[in-house]
């Protein structure tokens, strides 16, 4: 369209058309979208015309950027790198609460911008402010000074970063454009690039408790975010994971801080959150330039762990945010519980073969520590805790897991549908491996 002045009607005849957008095009209607100055009917139109013309890896770039540009973008005077992380999401996905206070911890600053709960996945910031007093709504201001002082804050998306997504995420909701591969990248990645990271790395998820189950998917969105982001500047690695059972044994907002805890504090570590959190970390370290190798970046994540550093800096963060001074001496106490606490059997013994882990996350949901409307307060002390994993062994003397209800009634509801999100079978099975690929910036 070079020569011809651009507006949303030719844009949007164009899309019909069938047409690939330009640079330009796609920059003009984002900037605009960022404005206000387009229609919903546009936005829904466009939505739905980048679904039926996906765009090619320069669009997409095109489009992350403009969506980028559209709103603030943060400048930092640190004096380490800036990083980030990204999940797709799951259940009992704690790893933000342990990898952004390692990070710091290793000498870099990571502003995580985060969200709530999402469908049957649970949401980072739900999880801290189970801590009484933790406050994820600040100001970009506020969380730009945290960042420097403790080196991490987790906090609430701000509406200055990346205007032009929120409406058009808002539009995708309700015209059914939210699945498309091009339409995700730019939206996650506008936000994220928006803090002006030096290095992030995602953690794709598949399996069962995925927003993308089966593997085909969830790599063909990885490789279009780390090809997005390092065409946008910004060295990212994608890992592909494991969903196929949540990822700790707790699921709930203030039992998966206790799991967290536990790990931070080397009182009862869980191996899939301490890998987890050790591999991501170290693709940012190696990223960032900040070691030579990923495993170099690994050891340092780990030592960052085990030598108690991530747990003062996890106390710092809280302490900034609004939480108690203490939490790290006495986080047993801090947090909420529930008045009832049922352990559940199966009803053969046998081997864990498979978990719904959608139905878990369903499960939480509806105990309450989750929404089914927006406007919902969450339980933080509900939810699921010692959660058996696949290929262990249950019985009458190894529980399937614990329910956290608020009554009986509902632990009721929630012991059959945990019963049916299990499936027992006579023969030991190995567990699923918990890292299935790597995908980084030359892929
Ligand atoms: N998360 C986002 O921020 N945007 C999407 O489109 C999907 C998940």
């Amino acid at each position: 369209m070079a020569g011809t002045a651009l507006d949303a009607r030719a844009i949007l005849s164009q899309l019909r058309a069938g047409t690939q957008l330009g640079p330009e095009a796609l920059n003009w209607f984002a900037q605009a979208l960022g404005r206000g100055e387009i229609s919903d009917a546009q936005a829904g139109a466009f939505a739905m015309g980048i679904c039926r013309a996906p765009l090619d890896s320069a669009g997409r770039v095109a489009l992350t950027c403009a969506m980028r540009d559209s709103g603030k973008t943060l400048q930092w005077d640190v004096p380490g790198p800036v990083l980030d992380k990204h999940s797709t999401g799951g259940v009992g996905d704690c790893v933000s609460l342990a990898l952004a206070p390692a990070l710091a911890a290793c000498g870099a600053y990571v502003p995580m911008i985060s969200g709530r709960g999402l469908g049957h996945t649970g949401g980072t910031l739900d999880k801290l402010e189970a801590i009484p007093g933790y406050r994820s709504e600040v100001s970009l201001e506020r969380m730009q000074q945290i960042t420097a002082q403790v080196g991490c804050a987790i906090v609430s998306a701000s509406d200055d970063l990346a205007p032009a997504d929120k409406l058009l995420y808002g539009v995708r909701d309700v015209t059914g454009t939210v699945d498309s591969i091009d339409l995700i990248t730019a939206s996650i990645l506008s936000k994220k690039l928006a803090e002006a990271p030096e290095a992030l790395v995602l953690d794709v998820k598949v399996g069962s408790g995925a927003i993308m189950p089966d593997r085909a998917s969830a790599e063909a969105l990885a490789r279009a975010l780390v090809q997005t982001a390092n065409g946008a500047g910004c060295p990212t690695t994608a890992l592909l994971t494991d969903m196929s059972q949540p990822l700790v044994t707790a699921a709930g907002n203030a039992l998966e801080v206790i799991e967290v805890m536990e790990t931070l504090t080397m009182t009862g570590v869980t191996h899939a959150l301490w890998e987890l959190t050790v591999q991501l970390g170290g693709a940012l370290l190696f990223d960032s330039g900040m070691t030579v190798t990923r495993e170099q970046g690994g050891e340092e994540i780990s030592k960052a762990l085990s030598s108690g550093r991530a747990a003062e800096k996890f106390g710092e963060m809280v302490a900034a945010m609004g939480g108690p001074t203490d939490f790290i001496e006495r986080w047993r106490d801090r947090l909420p519980g529930a008045s009832v606490q049922r352990l559940v059997f199966p009803e053969q013994k046998g081997f864990i073969s498979q978990v719904d882990t959608r139905a878990l996350g369903e499960i939480v949901v509806h105990l309450g520590g989750g929404r089914l409307r927006g406007s919902d307060r969450i339980n933080p002390g509900v939810g699921l805790s010692q959660l058996a994993g696949i290929g262990e062994e249950v019985g009458q003397d190894r529980p399937i897991a614990m329910i956290h209800a608020a009554s009986q009634a509902e632990a009721d509801r929630a012991e059959d549908a945990l019963v049916a999100a299990y499936s027992v079978g006579p023969l030991p099975l190995d567990p699923p491996d918990l890292i299935l690929a790597q995908i980084a910036g030359d892929a």
